[in-house]
């Protein structure tokens, strides 16, 4: 029977307290990065990337390289045995022989959940296709608290894609957790939040609104999280080129908005947002990108000094001849892995990519 890990596949597997414990930390070791040298020395992360990263897989080594730990891993699977046709499965077993933590990266949705059902060590979502990025999330909360001073009572627009941007995911499951937030989502009506997400946030008492004018949106807002049309996840060129360019955050677009609102972008930029608005002091997101190693650093020793309770990964149950309807989903893609389902009244929830099944 594998041992409880503490993994972060969803940041709902952590009690709110665990995410405050983890951005206080993460506040203490930005302040004060003397006293954490070596507090990882002997330990190991191994990174296994399956999708291109810069951000989070570079912060992330040099989070446990400034604890004083190792990396191994890979982020060519091409040169991994991957290429020959092992699974995931197989794979993270073996890699969690080797290391103390893993964090995985993957282009399907509920992947790192299903590695973190075999591994014997905790397992990290560095993003899981579109569906979720729980450590950008806890990169962003820290911003916000760092920067704004509370992660309460905000006015958070959400502009881009929003359907397949798993950091807006994340992050909107996040927020809607602290008191009296409220969200803009501004996109197109092909781009728009899943609607588990939207059932999510009004089943926490937050308000949203959907919009499709960032120019009308921005007066109101305290935060403007802006996001990429995340080209890779479409069906076909087509669909992309009729998404792309359709907001653009610019200069005159900031004159409309509040002096003290604050702008967020998980990176990497496309042409979402113009160069002259890097020079505009409410654009925060390369100090963002920084924040995110003061982050991991906190979440890589919480996790390894097991300082976070945990839940259990799957509580759902097998469906008697089921498959998840989603193509993007594990369950569809590894033949030996199990199906798993929250029931919801009339609705199955795949436990995996967060799919809903009608039934009949
Ligand atoms: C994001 C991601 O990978 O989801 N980047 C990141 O981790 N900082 C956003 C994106 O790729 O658009």
């Amino acid at each position: 029977m594998n041992k409880r890990f503490p993994h972060l596949i969803d940041l709902d597997n952590y009690p709110v307290s665990s995410w405050n414990s983890i951005i206080n930390l993460a506040m203490d070791i930005k302040r004060n990065q003397h006293i954490y040298v070596g507090a990882c020395s002997g330990r190991i992360m191994a990174t296994l990337f399956y999708e291109p990263s810069t951000r989070t897989q570079m912060s992330f080594q040099s989070a446990m390289l400034r604890l004083g730990g190792g990396i191994i891993g890979f982020d060519n699977p091409a040169t991994s045995s991957v290429a020959k046709g092992e699974s995931i499965k197989d794979t993270t077993k073996i890699a969690s022989g080797y290391s103390d933590i893993i964090v995985m990266r993957h282009f399907l949705e509920g992947s790192v959940k299903a590695a973190a059902l075999t591994a014997d060590c905790p397992v990290v979502n560095a993003g899981d296709g579109g569906h979720l990025h729980p450590t950008q999330t806890l990169t962003d909360l820290l911003t916000l608290k760092a920067e704004k001073g509370t992660l309460n009572g905000l006015t958070v627009g959400f502009c881009g894609d929003l359907k397949n941007g798993r950091t807006v995911h994340s992050l909107l499951k996040a927020l809607s957790c602290y008191n009296n937030n409220k969200f803009v989502l501004i996109s197109t009506n092909e781009l728009k939040v899943p609607t588990y997400i939207k059932d999510r946030i009004s089943a926490s008492g937050k308000e949203y609104v959907e919009a499709n004018s960032l120019e009308e949106a921005i007066p109101e807002l305290d935060v403007l999280y802006m996001t990429r049309i995340q080209r890779e996840r479409f069906g076909s060129e087509e669909e992309y080129e009729r998404q792309k360019n359709v907001f653009c955050l610019d200069e005159k677009k900031m004159k409309a908005a509040k002096k003290d609102m604050i702008v967020l972008h998980p990176l990497p930029r496309v042409d979402e947002i113009t160069l002259e608005v890097d020079d505009d002091p409410r654009a925060l997101y390369f100090k963002q990108a920084n924040y995110g190693m003061y982050v991991r650093m906190s979440l890589i020793l919480s996790i390894l000094n097991e300082d976070i309770k945990t839940k259990p990964l799957l509580v759902g149950k097998e469906a008697v001849g089921i498959r998840c309807g989603n193509p993007k989903c594990i369950t569809n893609a590894e033949s030996t892995l199990k199906g798993s389902f929250r029931h919801h009244g009339g609705i199955l929830e795949c436990e995996f990519c967060d799919e809903r099944l009608l039934m009949e």
